[in-house]
């Protein structure tokens, strides 16, 4: 198994994040992660920073990052 971290821009949807890694907020606060999880991208989940698909139909994403 690799020990480097995916990250996956998904096609009108999340960026998924595969491995181990470290979410920190602006206040320095650590926000605690899985080693698979979904940000979101569209600024439309209520579990910011994390997506909850809420961007189902509603995002489009800008043309040449997975449009
Ligand atoms: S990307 Fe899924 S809710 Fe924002």
């Amino acid at each position: 198994m690799s020990d480097k971290v995916q990250i996956r821009i998904k096609e009108n949807g999340s960026i998924r994040v595969k491995g181990t890694v470290e979410i920190v907020d602006a206040d320095g606060n650590v926000i605690e992660t899985k080693s698979d999880f979904s940000l979101c991208r569209c600024g439309l989940s209520k579990e910011k920073p994390f997506c909850d698909g809420s961007h189902k139909g509603n995002f489009e994403a800008a043309e040449g990052l997975s449009s």
